[in-house]
């Protein structure tokens, strides 16, 4: 089996190359190929990848192309993990929204929608290339944001899923604490992408979030960023993503005062590259740890095996809504639990979702439509609304003003401005 990682020159590609290494009998590959614009990354990375591919005695042959058409035929699946405008616009992302008192992140509030304003586009470019070269692949999005980048695929027609790794690194974290193997845990998880809830955790299809609220409390809240009151008052784990909702001005004083995260994974990216770069390196470096990415190859494989293999299985992904959550609209993306097999991804049903989350939900779902719509067909005003219907911004002079702020800042990325 062929697969092709589109961003395959970033520094994350070793995590996947080590999941693919280890999973070597959940999916078989013959074949991988790293396409990236950017060749001296490309050289560099394909050879440390092919060195653990050897390392771990991995039949499969490392490719490298810089274009869509020549890396991407043939491939039963295509990942995608790109980042247009590098560590750089993600730093923008991060402190632009801070100057008007909003919280910086690069997929959630202000900085979310400059990120894709930038990215929809060009993925949806790359989708419609990988079309006329590999009509039955799976595009497998990891680029963010990617509920909205998801839409966005699906709403064109593309055989589309949107993954993210919160869900498999809840899974990963709650069986350690309970002493069980991954396997034996599913999740109750709801919302979108980066908005979302466990509300239920099953060890053998018996719920022990209560127990695992009672005896690992401390330790959920401190990892999530949230007060342990509030998780055990509300019986839910929210993803870490919530703390800029729950906790948002906390955030905004602590970001005005701390290095950008962008900062951060810039020095990680030149001392991991610099690993790359030595030829006696051949395993996953440790700092590679450092990065959120934590469990993504596992994800990755776990999904494109059961694409592949059509196993029905049941894993958490980002999909077309399409009633399960009743009061949304059918085209917005959800990130639940879902079975998948040759035929995509099906969303299992969900609980009635309470008003405390449905109405987060409905809100970002409002706002990812709108950030969408700005994406698709530019504009201050469409990028202004989009604002305004988001709840970390959601104020008419802060709209217009940071509408105004990011598109400038974001010129170079934006078709139509
Ligand atoms: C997690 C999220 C990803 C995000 C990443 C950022 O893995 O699920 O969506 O891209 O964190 O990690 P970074 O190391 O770039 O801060
Ligand atoms: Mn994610
Ligand atoms: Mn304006």
């Amino acid at each position: 089996m062929r697969l092709a990682v589109v961003g395959g020159g970033s520094t994350y590609t070793p995590e996947l190359i080590d999941g693919f290494a280890r999973l070597r009998a959940e999916l078989p590959l013959s074949e991988i190929t790293l396409i990236d614009p950017d060749e001296r990354r490309l050289s560099l990375v394909s050879a440390m990848a092919a060195r653990m591919l050897a390392r771990a005695g991995h039949p499969a042959t490392v490719r490298t192309a810089t274009t869509i058409e020549e890396g991407a035929a043939g491939a039963a699946a295509v990942l995608l993990q790109l980042r247009i405008g590098g560590q750089a616009a993600r730093a923008v992302d991060e402190t632009l929204p801070l100057a008007c008192g909003c919280v910086g992140q690069e997929t959630t509030g202000a900085g979310g929608l400059a990120k894709a304003l930038r990215t929809v586009p060009v993925v949806l470019d790359i989708a419609e290339r990988v079309a006329k070269v590999a009509p039955e692949a799976w595009l497998v999005d990891f680029t963010n944001p990617v509920g909205i980048v998801t839409r966005a695929l699906l709403n064109a027609g593309h055989r589309a899923i949107g993954l993210c790794n919160v869900a498999i690194g809840f899974q990963r974290r709650f069986a350690a604490a309970l002493g069980a193997d991954p396997g034996r845990i599913s999740l109750a998880h709801v919302g979108l992408n980066h908005l979302t809830w466990e509300r239920a955790v099953y060890l053998d299809g018996t719920d022990v979030l209560p127990r695992l609220l009672d005896e690992h409390g401390e330790r959920i809240a401190r990892d999530v960023g949230l007060p342990v009151a509030l998780i055990r008052r509300l019986g839910v784990v929210p993803s870490y993503y919530l703390r800029f909702f729950y906790e948002h001005d906390a955030v905004v004083a602590e970001q005005r005062v701390k290095p950008t995260r962008a900062a951060e994974v810039a020095a990680l990216e030149e001392s991991l590259l610099a690993m790359y770069a030595d030829p006696a390196v051949d395993t996953k470096p440790e700092l590679l740890g450092r990065r959120g990415g934590a469990f993504y190859s596992e994800a990755a494989v776990a999904l494109v095996a059961s694409l592949a293999g059509d196993r029905g299985d049941t894993q958490v992904v980002n999909l077309r809504n399409d009633g399960t959550l009743p009061f949304l609209p059918a085209d917005a993306v959800i990130e639940v639990p879902a079975r998948i097999g040759a035929a995509g991804a099906a969303a299992l049903p969900v609980d009635p979702v309470p008003p405390l989350y449905a109405g987060l939900i409905a809100h970002v779902t409002a706002y990812e439509d709108l950030a969408l719509q700005a994406a698709l067909h530019g504009g201050t005003d469409r990028v202004a609304d989009a604002l305004l219907a988001h709840p970390l911004v959601g104020q008419a002079s802060v709209s217009a003003e940071l509408a105004d702020r990011l598109i400038d800042a974001n010129r170079p990325f934006l078709p139509w401005a």
